[in-house]
């Protein structure tokens, strides 16, 4: 496994079959990614029914996909089939890595890792987490450099960065030799693995914290109205304006986010939330999902007034 050839290594797991838990925006696009490059794919999440639900809808996505040209039917066809779903983690078969992608709690996650780490003691145990510490989640386990992070992006089969996560705990030979096998997977599935050491925020959120925290400002303030703002900034280089991109996201995932990076910055006054955003999630404009956040969306996900 420690061999100088880079695509040795990831060898074992590129053909295993991949957990994710939680279907939710995120782990449903992770199933999908898996999906797409050849793993079978367990889908749980604690939800009745909605580990289904995400397949249901992923089978869709495959079928448009394949609908556009851009896959074949076939293809689509057989990632579809290789998508399983279960309501538990306890139903879970022996796999070779696991990826959670559950609610941004360190509770919850430190929780899900013990059941993970008893029922699949073989498995790479990754965490999609956004801000969270991921030496602090693994303190919850009896083998903590087994947990790194694979931190994906919204959406998952269309951003290329994977942040490959790591802390103190992953410092031993074992530690290592399961981050770099971890970084071949996800280079093997067309992303890009970044390294980077557990961090608050990690990387892009750090940096992305005062962009969107700035443009929140403004916008409460009544300086500038978010359509316009957006339109700027997209209009220098940004795919997307800061505001439709924390509606992509979901303002309460993003919220939490920033309240985690701000906690662990011991309240740095650059990264605190805007009272702009509490105002959105307050009123439960969590963005694209809720049919509203800044802007109004259609049933298809169109903003109606960007
Ligand atoms: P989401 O709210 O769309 O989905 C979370 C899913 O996890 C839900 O379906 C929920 O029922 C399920 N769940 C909650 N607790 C569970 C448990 N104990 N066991 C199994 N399933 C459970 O959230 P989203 O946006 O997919 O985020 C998931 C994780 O990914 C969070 O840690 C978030 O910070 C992170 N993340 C989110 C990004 C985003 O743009 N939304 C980007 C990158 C990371």
């Amino acid at each position: 496994l420690n061999g100088d050839d880079p695509t040795r290594s990831a060898a074992p797991l590129q053909s295993a079959p991949v957990a994710v838990v939680g279907a939710g925006a995120m782990g449903s696009g992770i199933a999908q990614v898996a999906a797409q490059a050849g793993h079978d794919v367990l889908l749980v999440d604690a939800v009745a029914g909605a580990a289904a639900r995400a397949q249901e809808r992923l089978r869709t996505t495959l079928d448009r996909l394949a609908a556009k040209g851009k896959i074949s039917e076939a293809d689509a066809a057989a990632a579809g089939s290789r998508i399983h779903v279960t309501d538990s983690v306890s139903g879970l078969p022996p796999v070779g890595l696991v990826i959670e992608a559950a609610v941004e709690d360190l509770a919850v996650k430190q929780d899900l890792f013990r059941q993970l780490e008893q029922r699949v003691p073989d498995a790479v145990l990754a965490t999609n987490t956004s801000s969270l510490d991921t030496t602090a989640i693994a303190s919850a386990l009896q083998r903590p450099e087994r947990l790194i992070g694979l931190h994906f992006f919204n959406p998952p089969p269309l951003m290329r960065l994977v942040e490959v996560i790591h802390g103190p705990h992953n410092a031993t030979d074992a530690g290592r030799e399961i981050l770099d096998t971890a970084s071949e997977l996800v280079r093997h599935w067309g992303k890009t693995p970044v390294r980077c050491t557990s961090t608050p925020g990690f990387i892009v959120n750090r940096v992305a914290r005062p962009f969107y925290g700035e443009a929140q400002r403004m916008v409460g303030a009544g300086e500038i109205d978010p359509a316009t703002l957006d339109l700027a900034l997209r209009n220098v280089g940004f795919r997307m304006g800061p505001m439709e991109l924390t509606d992509l996201i979901g303002q309460d995932v993003n919220l939490a986010v920033g309240t985690s990076v701000w906690e662990q910055t011991d309240r740095d006054p650059r990264y605190e939330p805007t009272q702009y955003q509490r105002d959105l999630v307050a009123a439960g404009r969590l963005g694209r999902k809720t049919g509203a956040g800044v802007f109004e969306y259609d049933d298809q996900g169109v903003a109606q007034n960007v």
